[in-house]
């Protein structure tokens, strides 16, 4: 991204895999006078993933990439990735894309793949997180936006956002305080990310 001049936005390629609701924060931050960044693509691996409607509706371009349409997931990696390569991408966001994605296709974009983990990182990485801050008895919890390596929820932390856990939360309870801060944090990394590259 070095070398961009101050009128060039930093593109995003943001993966998803259901719901959206975090891409739609981006797509409404993207909408923001003076915000440094543009979705190019939205790429999804299911074909019924509602952030595919999201994208639609704001005329953000889509594909979708299916595992079932490929070999072995070298070829569905590849597939992604020659989508990306087309597009003079400069930041892939992961937004709920619920795939573990090779060393062979991070390597090349270390430093510019993030993703969103509904946790303190590096507290309950993987799946589940809410009833595990739950059962841990932890007083507070939230989410953490980082970078992405090949060791999963691993990467550098680029910021959190913390919310207080009440002994009566159920994990449905949690997950709902938790996403209203996913839905400022992901926009904000992304400011943060972009400005410092341009
Ligand atoms: C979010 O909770 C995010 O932290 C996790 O997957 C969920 C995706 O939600 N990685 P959405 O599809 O953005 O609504």
């Amino acid at each position: 991204m070095g070398g961009l001049s101050p009128q060039r936005k930093c593109g995003l390629a943001v993966l998803i895999s259901g719901r959206g609701s975090n891409l739609q924060s981006i797509i409404d931050a993207c909408r923001i006078d003076n915000f440094p960044a543009e979705i190019k693509v939205v790429i999804s691996d299911k074909l019924d993933a509602y952030g595919l409607v999201r994208a639609q509706n704001s005329n953000i371009p889509t594909r979708i990439v299916l595992r079932e349409n490929h070999p072995n997931k070298r070829e569905f990696e590849k597939e992604i990735l020659s989508v990306i390569d087309s597009l003079n991408i400069d930041l892939i966001c992961l937004a709920g894309f619920m795939r573990i994605l090779s060393p062979d296709f991070i390597s090349p974009w270390t430093g510019r793949i993030i993703n969103i983990h509904p946790s303190l990182l590096p507290k309950h990485k993987g799946l589940n997180t809410y009833a595990r801050a739950i059962e841990a008895g932890d007083t507070e919890s939230g989410c953490t936006v980082h970078y992405v390596t090949s060791g999963v929820d691993e990467g550098e932390i680029i910021l959190q956002k913390h919310v207080p856990l009440f002994p009566t939360d159920t994990p449905e309870s949690l997950a709902t305080r938790i996403l209203e801060q996913e839905h400022l944090a992901y926009p904000e990394a992304i400011r943060l990310i972009s400005s410092s590259k341009l």
